[in-house]
């Protein structure tokens, strides 16, 4: 699988489009593969996983399961993982999780509970970001957890773990996996309090390979309760389209009014399906064609066409955190709105792979929009005319995507730099964008 880190930096030029049509299925979920991946290495038994993401992070996250002791296999979209029955083996190498978050945060719930010592490595970008996060929740429960300088490489000295109950001081749901994860192991129920409900895929996938877990609402927060000493069993599962994957076709599919755009087996956890209220606010019309539910995820067909004139946006609060991985590529297309889009609380978007408002300001004002910054976000002005220009993706997935999709209604021709980026959850992007923007 390439990985964003290894693959040669290619520029892409992005050509002005006329509408955008055509139907898709998407490759599995980037935060479902992750889990699936990670639990069916910690289970009993073999699981298969079709429609895993071809995204290079969730493919960082099979590799350390591999070095931890799974075994993995790969048939196309399909992987098969036999799991390690609850206990990891020493790794002879470092964990090296790439690019990936997910996997370095997520996982150092599951190994903090199991005998050795894990030293966790990441390209450039990985090692920026912070990781103090999950260190407090897991030395609480009795892990060691060394950090560079806040950040990785990072060692865990693995420990037999007590449960805590712990609140969370930001809103992540890895943070509240690798608590869910380590609580899985520990001595006694652990919980995890939100005040801004998060992505719920652990619940579910938690649920999926045989854990039992409780949400109850405790002193108006939400908070989850798992008991420790639980096995898991391997199992079959199909990973939903990746509704994040998703967002740069749809908010592509609003800058034409003859736009029209199906999508089969698409991820609709209602704690991701934000992105559709927003795209319907924006002035998208959608319809969900069907919906079916498999192991807690609901998987759907919607059909998108812009129905209206492009309308804007304010994102604040909890929303800000529920589309913190949409807010790019929204704020992207936001000078063709006719209000402008109005973004606030989104301060995590600087700890990214990337400072994702700077850059997002940085290409906004490359194109030639007038735009202002803010540290928790940023107000873009509407009816602007964007102009085709020099495109820094800084090595970031979602800022590749992003203005490869605001270059579709750009004047001129724009050129993506740091365009393989892009592999990193979406290698099918530039391909596919071609085959459905007509021009
Ligand atoms: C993710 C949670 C979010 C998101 C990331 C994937 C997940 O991160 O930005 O792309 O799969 O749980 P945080 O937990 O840091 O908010």
């Amino acid at each position: 699988m390439p990985s964003a880190t290894h693959t040669t930096p290619t520029t892409r030029v992005i050509s002005p489009a006329r509408s955008l049509r055509g139907s898709l299925t998407l490759p599995g979920d980037k935060s479902i593969s992750h889990r699936y991946a990670m639990l069916a290495g910690f289970a009993k038994g073999t699981s298969r996983l079709t429609n895993f993401s071809t995204g290079a992070d969730p493919h960082s996250s099979l590799a350390c399961m591999s070095a931890l002791g799974a075994t993995t296999t790969r048939d196309g979209r399909t992987i098969e993982v036999t799991g390690t029955a609850g206990s990891f083996h020493q790794p002879k190498t470092d964990l090296d999780c790439g690019n990936s978050g997910s996997t370095i945060r997520m996982l150092s719930g599951l190994v903090a509970a199991q005998k050795g010592t894990f030293r966790f490595t990441g390209d450039e970008s990985l090692s920026k970001r912070p990781m103090e996060r999950i260190r407090k929740p897991l030395e609480q429960m009795g892990a060691r957890v060394s950090l560079t300088d806040g950040h990785a490489p990072m060692t865990i000295h693995g420990a037999e773990l007590k449960a805590i109950d712990f609140e969370a001081p930001i809103a992540s749901a890895q943070v509240k996996t690798a608590v869910l994860f380590a609580g899985l192991q520990a001595k006694g129920t652990t919980s995890f309090a939100e005040s801004i409900r998060t992505r719920d895929h652990t619940e579910h996938a938690l649920k999926a390979f045989g854990a039992e877990l409780v949400r109850r609402p405790h002193q108006g927060q939400d908070r989850v309760y798992i008991a420790g000493g639980q096995h898991l069993e391997g199992i079959d599962a199909t990973v939903p389209g990746d509704i994040s994957s998703a967002a740069f076709f749809l908010c592509a599919a609003l800058l034409f009014e003859d736009s029209n755009l199906v999508l089969d087996a698409l991820g609709l956890n209602p704690t991701r399906a934000s992105l559709l209220d927003a795209i319907t606010t924006l002035g998208g019309h959608i319809k969900v064609l069907d919906v079916k539910e498999q192991h807690g995820e609901m998987i759907g067909t919607i059909q998108v066409n812009r129905n209206r004139t492009l309308k804007g946006i304010t994102i604040l609060g909890a929303l800000s955190a529920q589309l913190i991985d949409e807010l790019p590529v929204i704020a992207a297309i936001a000078p063709y709105t006719e209000e402008g889009v109005r973004i606030r609380d989104a301060r995590e978007l600087r700890v990214k792979e990337s400072d994702r408002i700077a850059l997002v300001v940085k290409n906004l004002r490359a194109m030639g929009a007038e735009v202002t910054e803010h540290e928790d976000g940023l107000d873009v002005p509407g009816n602007q005319q964007l102009h085709g220009a020099e495109i820094d993706s800084g090595s970031d997935h979602r800022i590749a995507m992003a203005f490869s999709i605001a270059a579709l209604r750009a004047v001129g021709d724009t050129a993506i730099h740091g365009a393989e980026a892009a592999s990193i959850s979406f290698p099918e992007f530039f391909d596919w964008l071609d085959e459905l923007a007509i021009r």
